[in-house]
C-alpha cells in the first residue's frame, strides 16, 4: 500500500450524528432528480467489485446478498459493481455481454427491490477492459514470450555467441544482470517482463484496439439496453480508472486517428458511447458516467480538462456525472512474480482509496475541491446534471457540508457503507452513535487486490455460526452481521 511521504497516522472525524428530527430535514436525505429517475435521498454506494459472480460472470446468492445488505440500509441509490460488457472469460466478476445474464441480473433488482421496499434505486456501471498479464518469471518470458527482434541478437554477440541461434541470444539475455536489460529490450518489453503484458489503447497496431471506436459503442449500447431489460433505473458507464473508456479520456492517449491527442480527441468516443448508450434505453431509464476529477498521474489529465470533459458530457444529456480520481496503472507498483499490477498500489491508487495514512490533507474528502471546481463549469455553462462525489466520506456533517456549499449535489460513501451498511438507517433513525466506523485502513482493498471475496474486518468474523454464507476458506461472514 503506497502512501504519501511523511505519512502519519491521522484521527477519524468526529461525528456528531443528527437527531431522527435534523436528518429527516437535511439535505443529504432530501430528494434528488437523476435525469429521469427520482431519488428518495442524496445518499449513494458507488460501485465496489466483491468479487462473488461465477466464473462464468452470473449472478449468484453470494451476489444477492451482497446487494441486499446494502438495500436493507435504504440508501437513495446503489451502483453495481463494474460489470463487464463483452462476452469474454474475465473470472468471478459480473457479466453483461449477452442475453444469458438476464435472468440473473432481473433477480438482482428484484433482490434491491425487496430488501429497500422500493426505496433504493439500483444503478449497474458498464466497464471495457484491455488485456493484462500476471508478471512471468523472467526465465519464462526471455525465453517464451519475447518476440526476438534484431536489437536482442546484439546480446548474444556480446558474449561472442551465435546472434541467429535464437536459444543463445534467449540465454545471453537471460544471463544478463537486470540493469543491462535496458540496452537491449525496449520499454515495453521491459514492462512485460517486470509488470507482465499490458495493452493500451494507444496500441494501434493490433487491429482489436483500433477498432475500438467501431465496436465498443455498441457493446457498450447493447449492455445498457440489457441493463434496461433486466430493470435497473440507470448505467452507470464507466470512464474512470485503469480501464478502456478512462484511458481513451487521459492524458496520455495520444492515438492519432481522432480519437487521441486533443481534449476533444479524447472526448469522442466517450460521447460516441454515451449517445448510442442513450439511444439503446428507454427514456424511464438514467445514463450516467463515472469517470476521474484528476488523474493524479504524471502526463495525466487534472481538474481543467475534467471541467471540459464535465462540460460536454452535460451538453450531450448525460443524466448525471459520478466522479472518482485516480486509480491507474501507470503508478502502480511492481506486482510479484505471478500476480498481475494493481492499479490501486501507487500516488493514484492512494488518491482513489486513501487510507488514514496520510499526509496533512488528510484521506477524508480529497475529491471534494476538485468535484466543487467541476460543478462550478458545468452550472456555468447552464447545465444542472447531478454531480456525485465521493472519496473518504464517513460523517453526516461532511456530507451535509459538501451539499449546503454547493460542492456536489449527491454524496457516495463506498467503504463505510462496506462497513456499515445499516448507516444511513442508523442516522436516519437518530442512531449515529451506534455506527460501524470505517477505519480507512483498506482491508477490502487488500482483498480486492487478491482477487479474493471482499469483507470488512470489522465484521467478518463475528457471529459465524449465524452466518448465511461464508467465504472460500471458510474463516469470513460473506455479509455484515445484524445489530443485536
Ligand atoms: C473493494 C472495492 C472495490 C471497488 N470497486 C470499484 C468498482 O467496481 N468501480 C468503481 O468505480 N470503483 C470501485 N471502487 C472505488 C469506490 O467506488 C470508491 O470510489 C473508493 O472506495 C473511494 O470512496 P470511499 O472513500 O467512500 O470508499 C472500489 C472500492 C473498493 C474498496
Ligand atoms: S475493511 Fe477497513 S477500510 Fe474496508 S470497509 Fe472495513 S474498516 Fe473500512
Amino acid at each position: 500500500m503506497w502512501r504519501p511521504p511523511g505519512s502519519k497516522r491521522v484521527a477519524l472525524p468526529v461525528a456528531n450524528w443528527p437527531t431522527a428530527a435534523v436528518a429527516g430535514g437535511s439535505r443529504w436525505f432530501a430528494p434528488a432528480q437523476l435525469g429521469p429517475v427520482r431519488l428518495e435521498e442524496r445518499t449513494w454506494i458507488p460501485a465496489m467489485v466483491p468479487w462473488r459472480a461465477t466464473e462464468a460472470g452470473e449472478v449468484t446468492d453470494a451476489v444477492l446478498d451482497w446487494y441486499g445488505r446494502f438495500a436493507e440500509g435504504q440508501p437513495g441509490a446503489i451502483v453495481v459493481e463494474a460489470t463487464g460488457i463483452r462476452d469474454v472469460n474475465s473470472g468471478p466478476l459480473l457479466r453483461i455481454g449477452t442475453d444469458r445474464y438476464l435472468d440473473g441480473l432481473k433477480r438482482l433488482v428484484e433482490r434491491v427491490r425487496t430488501a429497500s421496499a422500493g426505496r433504493t434505486r439500483l444503478l449497474i456501471q458498464l466497464i471495457d477492459f484491455l488485456a493484462i498479464r500476471r508478471r512471468p518469471p523472467a526465465e519464462k518470458y526471455l525465453q517464451r514470450f519475447l518476440e526476438l527482434r534484431e536489437p536482442h541478437r546484439a546480446a548474444a554477440t556480446a558474449v561472442g555467441a551465435d546472434p541467429d541461434d535464437d536459444q543463445a541470444v534467449r540465454a545471453a539475455l537471460l544471463a544478463l544482470p537486470d540493469e543491462q536489460l535496458p540496452r537491449y529490450l525496449n520499454d515495453r518489453e521491459l514492462e512485460a517482463l517486470r509488470f507482465g503484458y499490458r495493452e493500451r489503447v494507444t496500441d494501434t497496431h493490433l487491429p482489436h484496439i483500433a477498432d475500438l471506436p467501431e465496436r465498443l459503442p455498441e457493446l457498450f449500447a447493447s449492455a445498457a439496453a440489457r441493463a434496461a431489460q433486466a430493470g435497473f433505473d440507470g448505467v452507470e458507464l464507466h470512464y474512470a480508472h485503469a480501464y478502456t473508456m478512462a484511458s481513451m479520456l487521459s492524458g496520455t492517449n495520444h492515438r492519432n486517428d481522432g480519437y487521441g491527442g486533443s481534449v476533444e480527441g479524447r472526448l469522442r468516443l466517450p460521447l460516441e458511447v454515451l449517445a448510442a448508450s442513450r439511444a439503446a434505453v428507454p427514456r424511464h431509464v438514467a445514463v450516467g458516467c463515472r469517470f476521474l476529477a484528476d488523474e493524479c498521474i504524471d502526463g495525466g489529465y487534472g481538474v481543467e480538462d475534467a471541467e471540459r470533459y464535465a462540460v460536454a458530457f452535460a451538453r450531450a444529456g448525460i443524466h448525471f456525472l459520478s466522479l472518482s480520481r485516480g486509480g491507474k496503472f501507470d503508478d502502480a507498483k511492481q506486482p510479484k512474480i505471478g500476480w498481475a499490477a494493481y492499479p490501486y498500489t501507487g500516488r493514484s491508487g492512494y488518491e482513489c482509496m486513501p487510507t488514514v495514512y496520510s499526509d496533512e490533507r488528510g484521506p477524508f474528502g480529497r475529491n471534494v475541491a476538485a468535484a466543487a471546481a467541476i460543478r462550478r463549469a458545468v452550472r456555468g455553462d447552464g447545465h444542472d446534471v447531478p454531480i456525485i462525489v465521493s472519496g473518504g466520506i464517513t460523517t453526516f456533517e461532511q456530507a451535509e457540508a459538501i451539499l449546503e456549499h454547493g460542492h456536489a449535489d449527491i454524496v457516495g460513501a463506498a467503504r463505510q457503507s462496506l462497513a456499515d451498511p445499516d448507516w444511513f438507517q442508523k442516522i436516519r433513525e437518530g442512531r449515529g452513535d451506534q455506527i460501524r466506523r470505517c477505519e480507512f485502513t483498506n482491508y477490502c482493498e487488500g482483498l480486492d487486490q487478491m482477487h479474493k471475496q471482499v469483507t470488512c474486518k470489522l465484521w467478518d468474523r463475528k457471529d459465524l455460526a449465524n452466518a448465511k454464507l461464508l467465504s472460500h476458506d471458510g474463516r469470513r461472514r460473506l455479509t455484515a452481521p445484524r445489530d443485536p
